[in-house]
């Protein structure tokens, strides 16, 4: 018995002392692992605490007839961070180790790569760096899996790791390696089922020997610059399921043998140089679903396989340089749900088969040469929420089914020849945002329901044959916000109604038959920016309050409006949005219409500026007959010899410049010098002496558009050149404008440190009232801006008294 026990007990005593060894060890590296991260959430809390066994410890696993020998640690998405805690590589029982999601940072562990039994290492979603360590190259004796995807790993893509012939999946996508190619030795890698290296800076080309891997069941190296063929020995990987090479550099055509695949469920080879025609075997596969092959440079006509693939759901082949028809019973044998050929040059009909299997969400046929009608059938595809066969040669009507499709978006049929009415069936689009239908042949009246579509912001119909009345009920539409019917033979007036299209911000109306007054409820719609009347046959007054609106784009020329216009639309930027008015007054009843008004309106507002630099230089004569004693010696150079008084002042003339040039040479006031137009306010009697002031050309960098407003503000800047004695580009200015200069230092310093120090002393009081008055006028908001008619009157204010005589005078140059 003794004997018995005895041997028992030493048969038993190795087992026991390792399992106590291994025991206390896994737990102490655990515990000593969890005290070198930093674990926000206590996820890991639990740890030790407790009599609890190991292997019930959170997020631990042991092996089933262990309850000490750790096998198994998931921590994923547990918002870990720190250093890879390298006390796990003691856990020499470990087999899956998952650390993704995390926020680790730091170099990967070499020492990992000596546990004998790790299986699954994924390190993935965190931000390890560095190396992959050459360690790696030469351990992981039984390593399956291993997946570094998406951290910050940089140094050459790590090709040794091609040792690890173990392995089954991996996966180093989504790395910052230096740009360098797959390595050859992959081929060895026998037991291999998915590859997945996007985004790796990979270059070179596809090795051939991947034409090994029998058993690669997922082969991603998208968006990479992988550039030569595709070698026709992928077509011998019978286990594959998914190809994704988009997004490469990746040449010469398609080779012939997808169609081998059996299991090959996508295909992704977009967005690459491929060229030449798509195999005839393309679309063999029995479970191909995904076909994506856009942006390449495919040509020639579609394999009659596309036909009769019977999986196939999502088609994407844009832009290439396919041709030919589709096949003719397309869509009867696959449950297509997403297909875009657009940009191609593809023919003949649309197939009627296209929704057969009820599927269909996306059709996108743009930019091709379809012709014939737009088939009855697709007037029942109620899956339908975005169409768009625009710029085709399509003709005919549209199938009254097909206006009412109720989940539809965007429904695109621009640039055809499409004909007939717009069905009221369209009330039953109740999803429609996007109605555009320009550019064909429509006809017949705008049916009201679609004063019922409260999802409609775009309604573009121009370039038809529609007539009729405009709908009142159009008013109805709370979003719209682009309404262009131009170019049609609309009659009768503009509805009243419209003036409740709180969103609209363009209103084309053009070249129709509309008549009546124009509304003034259309002043309502603040959010309009362009407003297009032109060419119909409006009459009345224009309403005054027309003159709400900030409009970029007003045109109501050609028209038969009476009456004066409203005092807003005086501005130069206006002189060619009431052309062809006969009856329309301005100021003096000028009639517009006439070439000649251009200039009048030109010098009316012309004529004020110069008034007020006149007065200006009023005030300012006296600054400068004191600053010219200053000047005296450098003048003397400028001068020529002539003792002329005058000041120069340079000013660039972005806008309208060819206008405004021409009219004031007619005026005597204007000349052309220095880069680009710039006119010169000369002032002084002619028997004084002479001093210079050149003020260099400003940049308008508020003001795109040519307005009263916008001159207003090149005057500020001329007055804030008087008075702070700087040129625009000054030195002390550097990058600055000179406005962004004053308020600047106005900010930072007051009101006088920016006068021009060598008359502030004497003159202080007048330049600081000219000062504000400046920067009045170049307020950034053009609204903030006074008129002229307000500047003239406060610089009048500033000083009654004119002591020196002055006039205003052309410069010879
Ligand atoms: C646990 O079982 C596995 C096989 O299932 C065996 O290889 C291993 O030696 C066993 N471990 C112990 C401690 O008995
Ligand atoms: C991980 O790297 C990304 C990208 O460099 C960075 O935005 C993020 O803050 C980093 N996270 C941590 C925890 O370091
Ligand atoms: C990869 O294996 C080869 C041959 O087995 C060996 O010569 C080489 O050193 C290994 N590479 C690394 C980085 O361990
Ligand atoms: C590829 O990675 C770079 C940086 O590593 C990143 O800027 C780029 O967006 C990635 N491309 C894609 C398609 O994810
Ligand atoms: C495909 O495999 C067969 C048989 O293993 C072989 O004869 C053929 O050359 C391979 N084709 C390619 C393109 O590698
Ligand atoms: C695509 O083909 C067109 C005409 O065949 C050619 O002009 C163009 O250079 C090609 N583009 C590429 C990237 O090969
Ligand atoms: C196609 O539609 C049918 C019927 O609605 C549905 O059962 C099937 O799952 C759909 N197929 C695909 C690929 O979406
Ligand atoms: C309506 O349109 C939106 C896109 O604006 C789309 O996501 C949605 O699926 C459509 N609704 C229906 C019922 O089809
Ligand atoms: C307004 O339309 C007329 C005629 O179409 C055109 O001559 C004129 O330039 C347009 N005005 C503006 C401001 O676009």
């Amino acid at each position: 018995m003794a004997a018995i026990r005895l041997r028992l007990l030493l048969a038993f005593l190795p087992l026991l002392f390792q399992t106590t060894a291994t025991s206390s060890s896994d737990a102490e590296h655990l515990l000593a692992a969890r005290s070198a991260l930093f674990d926000p959430s206590d996820a890991l809390a639990g740890w030790g605490s407790g009599r609890r066994s190991l292997c019930r410890w959170a997020h631990v696993s042991c092996a089933k007839n262990s309850t000490t020998a750790v096998t198994g640690l998931d921590l994923s998405r547990l918002f870990l961070s720190g250093g890879f805690p390298e006390a796990l590589c003691s856990l020499r029982s470990l087999e899956r180790l998952d650390l993704s999601a995390n926020e680790f940072v730091g170099p990967l562990p070499a020492c990992l790569a000596a546990l004998p039994a790790l299986t699954h290492l994924n390190l993935a979603g965190n931000n390890f760096s560095g190396e992959v360590p050459a360690e790696w190259g030469a351990g992981f004796r039984s390593l399956l899996v291993l997946n570094l995807v998406q951290n910050l790993l940089s140094g050459d893509f790590p090709a040794f790791l091609a040792n690890i012939t173990t392995l089954q999946e991996f996966s180093l996508a989504y790395n910052r390696f230096a740009p360098s190619p797959l390595p050859e030795s992959l081929g060895d890698l026998a037991d291999l089922r998915v590859l997945f290296v996007a985004n790796c800076s990979l270059n070179g080309i596809i090795p051939s020997s991947i034409g090994k891997l029998k058993n690669l069941v997922n082969l991603d190296l998208s968006t990479n610059a992988i550039g030569g063929e595709i070698p026709p020995s992928i077509g011998n990987l019978s286990s594959l399921e998914q190809i994704e090479l988009f997004a490469n550099q990746l040449s010469g055509s398609i080779p012939v043998g997808f169609g081998g695949l059996k299991k090959l469920r996508s295909l992704d080879i977009s967005m690459n140089q491929l060229t030449g025609e798509i195999p005839e075997d393309m679309f063999l596969a029995p479970r191909l679903s995904s076909v994506h092959m856009y942006q390449n440079n495919l040509s020639g006509r579609l394999p009659a396989t596309l036909g009769t693939a019977p999986s196939l759901s999502d088609l994407r082949i844009f832009a290439n340089q396919l041709s030919g028809p589709l096949p003719p019973e397309f869509g009867r044998n696959c449950p297509l749900q997403f297909l875009d050929t657009s940009d191609n040059r593809l023919s003949g009909p649309i197939p009627a088969t296209l929704c057969a299997s009820g599927n269909l969400t996306q059709l996108m046929l743009l930019d091709n040469e379809f012709e014939g009608a737009i088939p009855v059938e697709l007037g029942q595809c109620w899956t339908l929420v975005r169409v768009r066969l625009s710029s085709n040669k399509l003709s005919g009507p549209v199938p009254s089914g097909f206006w009412g499709l109720p989940g539809v978006y965007l429904l695109e049929l621009c640039g055809n020849a499409l004909s007939g009415t717009i069905n009221p069936a369209i009330a039953g689009a109740k999803n429609l945002s996007k109605l555009l239908l320009q550019d064909n042949r429509f006809t017949g009246a705008l049916p009201a329901e679609l004063g019922t579509l409260a999802n409609l912001q775009e309604l573009r119909a121009e370039n038809n044959c529609f007539s009729g009345p405009l709908p009142p009920c159009l008013g109805n539409l709370p979003l719209l916000f682009n309404l262009d019917l131009s170019h049609n033979s609309f009659s009768g007036e503009i509805p009243r109604d419209f003036g409740k299209l709180k969103k609209l911000s363009q209103l084309y109306l053009s070249d129709n038959h509309l008549s009546g007054n124009v509304p003034p409820e259309l002043g309502e719609i603040i959010e309009m920016n362009t407003l297009d009347l032109s060419n119909n046959e409006l009459s009345g007054q224009l309403p005054a309050q027309l003159q709400n609106l900030r409009l970029t784009h007003f045109n109501i020329s050609y028209n038969k409006l009476s009456g004066t216009l409203p005092v807003l639309f005086n501005g130069l930027q206006y002189k060619e949005s009431f052309l062809g008015n006969p009856g329309l007054c301005h100021g003096f009843c000028q009639s517009y219409g006439k070439p000649d008004s251009k200039r009048h309106t030109i010098i009316k507002l012309v004529v004020p500026i110069f008034f007020a630099a006149a007065i200006i230089l009023l005030i300012g004569l006296a600054w400068f007959t004191y600053k010219f004693r200053k000047y005296k010696m450098n003048a003397a150079e400028l001068d020529d010899g002539k003792s002329n008084w005058v000041l120069t002042s340079y000013h660039r003339v972005d806008f309208s410049e060819k206008d405004i040039v021409n009219s004031l040479d007619e005026n005597n006031v204007i000349g052309q010098g220095g880069a680009g137009k710039v006119y010169k306010v000369v002032v002084g009697p002619q028997d004084e002496a002479m001093a210079v002031k050149k003020l260099w050309p400003v940049e308008y960098a508020y003001s795109l558009r040519v307005t009263e407003k916008s001159d207003i503000y090149s005057f500020g800047v001329v007055m804030l050149e008087l008075v702070t004695g700087m040129k625009p580009m000054a030195l002390e200015i550097g990058e600055m404008d000179l406005v962004m200069w004053v308020s600047t230092n106005i900010e930072q310093s007051g009101l006088e440190s920016v006068l021009d120090q060598t008359l502030a002393e004497q003159f202080k009081d007048e330049m600081c009232k000219v000062l504000k008055i400046a920067l009045l006028c170049v307020s950034n908001l053009p609204t903030r801006r006074p008129p002229m008619r307000a500047v003239v009157k406060m610089l009048l204010d500033v000083k009654e008294e004119n002591k020196p005589k002055l006039k205003v005078e052309p410069l010879a140059t």
